[in-house]
C-alpha cells in the first residue's frame, strides 16, 4: 500500500477538500509549522470552522465501517498532519507514558515490557489500564485508536491468572501444528479480553545453537519444523477477516531473520551470542532463517513483523561487515514487503534503533528508511519523534515513507475494528485462566514430554508404586513455567495459579509418596525414585551460556542467579546419584529451555529419562504421561548434545554425533 496525501479516489464524498487538506499539510510541513505536539492542536483547515460543514455531510470516510480498508486509509491519511503521522509511527512503554501524553502526542502504540502490569494485576486491572490509554488517544483530534501491544509468548504470561502454555520449544516437541494453532487462539483470546489487542509473537526463530538464551522461544532448530508451527499466526489472528472478533490479535512474527542462527562470541556487551552476528551465505540464510516466514506472511497474512537486534554478514561479502537488522533495507524493503509481499508493518524491537551506528538523527532515520514503521521507543519517543521530524523536513526521509509507514499501521487499525470498537470488548474476560483453557494447556505439556530413555520398560509407573520425589524443580512452578513469566526473567518464586509437577504426580498416584527435594530423606530401597531438576529461569542474553549474571529480581534475594552453562547444579546432579543408586528404579525429569549435558556416568544410572522442557501452569500434563493416561509421544526438537562443546550440533551436520537426535522420541503403550 502506497498512499500519497493527494490520492483523489480516497475522498469519495468531497475530493476537491481532501485535496485540499493534504495540501495544506503539506504546505505546513513545508513551511516548517508543523511539528511535535501538534497533534491536539488545530493545524490545518480539518479543525477549522469549515469541519461543521463536513458534519453535516455526514461522518468522514475513514469512520464508515462499509467502505474497503484501503479507502479509509487514503481518506484518513489525506486529513493528517505531519505530527499526527509520526506519532503513529511511535510506540511508547506504559510505564513511561501516561494517557495524557498519548494525546498530546498522538501516539499510536503503548506497549507493555516483560513484568510491567498494572498495580491490580487482574484481567479488570488490564481492561482498565488499556482503556485508560485509550482514552488518551480519543481525545486527539482525529481519535485514532491506539493499539496495545505485549509478550504473550507462552499464553498471556505478564497476566496474573493467565493459562501459561509450554514455551515453543515443547510445543515444537508435539510436532502438532492443530493443537499449537489452538494454544495460540488461547492466548489471543485472554489477552483481547483484558485490553491488549497486538502480541509480539510467535517467535519464528530457528535455533541452530543451544547456547542461545532465546532457545526455548524457538519450535525447534528445523526451519521445516517452524514452518509448520508459523500455523501459530493463524491462531493470534484467525482467518483472514477475524482479526476484528474479541478473541483475536494481531501477531507478529520475530525476529526477522537469523536471530537463532548467530554465531557464538560475536555478541556485544555480556552477551555471548544473543544479538550477534548471523554469518552464513545468502543462500544459507533462505533456507534457515527466512523460511519460516514464507508462511506467515503469505498464508497466515501476519500484520506486523518484528526485526531482529541481531546484524548479518553474508559470507561472500568477507567477514567484517555486519549490518544491523534494524538497518537492513535490502531484506526489510527488498525480501520481506517486495518479495514475501508483506503488507503489514515492521516494528522495531526494543530501542533497536539504538544499535545502529551513527548519531540518533542517523540511526532514526536509518531504521525508517530501511523499512521500520513504528518505533519500539518504551523511554525516549519524544526524542524520537523530534528526530524524526527534523528528518523529513530536511528532506531526508521523504514523505512517501512517512505515509507508506502509516497506511500500513491504520490498515491493521481498521482490520483489528479499532475504529468501530476501540474499548475492550470484556466479555471472555472470565474465560482467562479457565478449566476449559488449562485443559488445553495440560494436552499441550502431556504432548511435549520427550522420552529419551526407559531402561526395563520404567515408564509408565504404576500408580500404587511408592514414590520418591526429588529435584530442584519438583515443585517449583516458577523454574517449571520459565521467562516472560510475571516478569521478564521470570523467577523461582514467581508463584502463578497452576499445579506443579510435583502437585500433578500427588494427584495421579495412589501410592505413598515421599518428597525430598535435596534427597536428603532416607530413600526406601522398594520406591520408585522420580527426580526432576533443570535450569532456573532466564530470558534472552541472561541465558547465554557464559552470559552475564541475573539478580535484579526481588525474589532473588540479591544472590544472583548462576551464569548458564547447559550443565546440572551440583544439588541436582547429587540429587540424581543418590536416588538413582538407592530407589529400585529411577525416573529423571529434565525441566529446562533447552537440552542439558548428562555425564555418561549419571546417565548409566537412570532408568527413564524425559526431557520436560518448560511446562508452565499445568505440571499435571507431565503426570499424564508419567502414569500412562496419555502416552510419550515427543519428540525432539533439537539435537540433544552429549556434551555443550558440541554445539552448535544440528542434524544433517557432517560429523553428527549427538547423545540423542533430532527427532528422537520413545513411545509408551
Ligand atoms: C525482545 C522482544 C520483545 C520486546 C518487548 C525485546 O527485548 O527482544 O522479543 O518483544 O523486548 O518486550
Ligand atoms: C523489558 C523487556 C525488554 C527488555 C529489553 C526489559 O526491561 O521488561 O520487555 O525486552 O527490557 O532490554
Amino acid at each position: 500500500m502506497d498512499a500519497t496525501p493527494r490520492s483523489t479516489d480516497a475522498a469519495p464524498r468531497s475530493p476537491s477538500r481532501r485535496a485540499a487538506l493534504a495540501l495544506g499539510a503539506v504546505t505546513a510541513l513545508v513551511a516548517g509549522t508543523v511539528g511535535v505536539g501538534a497533534a491536539a492542536a488545530p493545524a490545518t483547515p480539518a479543525s477549522a470552522p469549515g469541519h461543521a460543514a463536513a458534519k453535516d455531510r455526514g461522518k468522514p470516510a475513514y469512520l464508515n465501517p462499509r467502505l474497503s480498508t484501503e479507502k479509509r486509509v487514503k481518506d484518513l491519511l489525506s486529513r493528517m498532519t505531519l505530527a499526527e503521522k509520526i506519532g503513529q509511527m511511535t510506540q511508547a512503554e506504559r510505564a513511561n507514558a501516561t494517557p495524557a501524553d498519548v494525546t498530546e502526542l498522538g501516539l499510536g502504540s503503548i506497549l507493555s515490557g516483560g513484568g510491567s502490569v498494572p498495580a491490580d494485576n487482574s484481567p479488570e486491572g488490564w481492561a482498565d489500564m488499556v482503556d485508560a490509554f485509550q482514552d488518551g488517544a480519543l481525545a486527539t483530534r482525529l481519535k485514532i485508536p491506539v493499539l496495545y501491544g505485549v509478550d504473550a509468548v507462552h499464553g498471556h504470561g505478564n497476566l496474573y491468572g493467565a493459562t501459561v502454555f509450554p514455551h515453543n520449544i515443547g510445543l515444537g516437541a508435539t510436532r502438532d501444528p492443530k493443537l499449537v494453532e489452538k494454544a495460540a487462539h488461547i492466548t489471543a483470546e485472554e489477552t483481547r479480553a483484558t485490553g491488549p489487542q497486538w502480541n509480539f509473537a510467535p517467535c519464528l526463530c530457528v535455533a541452530r545453537d543451544d547456547r542461545w538464551g532465546r532457545t526455548y522461544e524457538s519450535f525447534g532448530e528445523s526451519p521445516r519444523l517452524v514452518s509448520q508451527m508459523a500455523v501459530a499466526v493463524r491462531g493470534f489472528q484467525g482467518r483472514r477477516g477475524q482479526l476484528d472478533n474479541p478473541d483475536r490479535v494481531l501477531a507478529t512474527p520475530k525476529h526477522f531473520a537469523g536471530d537463532g542462527l548467530t554465531t557464538f562470541g560475536t555478541a556485544a556487551g555480556d552477551y555471548t551470542i544473543d544479538q550477534g552476528i548471523t554469518i552464513v551465505s545468502r543462500q544459507e540464510f533462505a533456507r534457515l532463517a527466512l523460511a519460516p516466514y514464507w508462511p506467515a506472511i503469505q498464508r497466515y497474512g501476519a500484520g506486523s513483523v518484528m526485526p531482529s537486534f541481531s546484524s548479518v554478514d553474508w559470507t561472500e561479502d568477507g567477514v567484517g561487515n555486519p549490518l544491523k537488522m534494524h538497518a537492513h533495507s535490502e531484506l526489510l524493503t527488498g525480501v520481506l514487503k517486495r518479495r514475501m509481499g508483506f503488507d503489514g508493518f515492521v516494528i522495531s524491537d526494543w530501542e533497536g534503533i539504538h544499535q545502529i551506528p551513527g548519531d540518533w538523527n542517523t540511526q532514526v532515520r536509518t531504521a525508517i528508511n530501511a523499512g521500520v514503521d513504528m518505533a519500539m521507543e518504551p523511554a525516549q519517543f519524544r526524542q524520537f519523534i523530534t528526530a524524526l521530524t527534523e528528518e523529513v523536513e530536511a528532506g531526508r526521509v521523504s514523505m512517501r515513507r512517512i505515509d507508506d509507514a502509516v497506511s500500513r499501521i491504520l490498515a491493521q487499525k481498521f482490520e483489528l475494528g479499532l475504529f468501530e470498537k476501540p474499548y475492550t470488548d470484556r466479555r471472555h474476560l472470565d474465560e482467562v485462566g479457565s478449566r476449559q483453557h488449562r485443559k488445553v494447556a495440560r494436552e499441550a505439556v502431556a504432548k511435549s514430554q520427550v522420552l529419551l530413555k526407559n531402561r526395563g520398560r520404567v515408564l509408565p509407573l504404576s500408580k500404587r508404586a511408592p514414590l520418591y520425589v526429588a529435584g530442584s524443580n519438583a515443585d517449583n512452578i516458577g523454574n517449571q513455567a520459565g521467562g516472560w513469566t510475571l516478569t521478564w526473567q521470570g523467577g523461582s518464586t514467581n508463584v502463578i495459579p497452576g499445579t506443579t509437577i510435583l502437585e500433578g504426580i500427588e494427584d495421579a498416584t495412589r501410592g505413598d509418596v515421599t518428597v525430598s527435594e535435596t534427597a536428603a530423606e532416607p530413600v526406601p530401597s522398594d520406591a520408585t525414585g522420580v527426580v526432576v531438576v533443570g535450569e532456573t529461569p532466564y530470558a534472552e542474553g541472561f541465558g547465554d551460556v557464559g552470559g552475564p549474571q541475573w539478580a535484579y529480581d526481588p525474589g532473588d534475594n540479591g544472590v544472583p542467579r548462576p551464569v548458564k552453562d547447559m550443565k546440572l547444579s551440583a544439588a541436582d546432579q547429587q540429587a540424581v546419584d543418590k536416588v538413582c543408586t538407592q530407589a529400585a528404579e529411577c525416573v529423571v525429569i529434565v525441566v529446562s529451555g533447552r537440552p542439558l549435558e548428562i555425564p555418561p556416568a549419571l546417565l548409566s544410572k537412570i532408568d527413564g529419562l524425559v526431557a520436560g522442557w518448560l511446562p508452565g501452569s499445568e505440571g499435571d500434563g507431565v503426570a499424564d504421561v508419567l502414569f500412562g493416561k496419555k502416552r510419550f509421544t515427543g519428540r525432539l526438537p533439537v539435537t540433544w548434545p552429549r556434551s555443550v562443546d558440541q554445539e552448535p550440533i544440528n542434524v544433517g551436520d557432517a560429523d553428527y554425533d549427538p547423545l540423542y537426535p533430532y527427532g528422537f522420541g520413545l513411545r509408551t503403550r
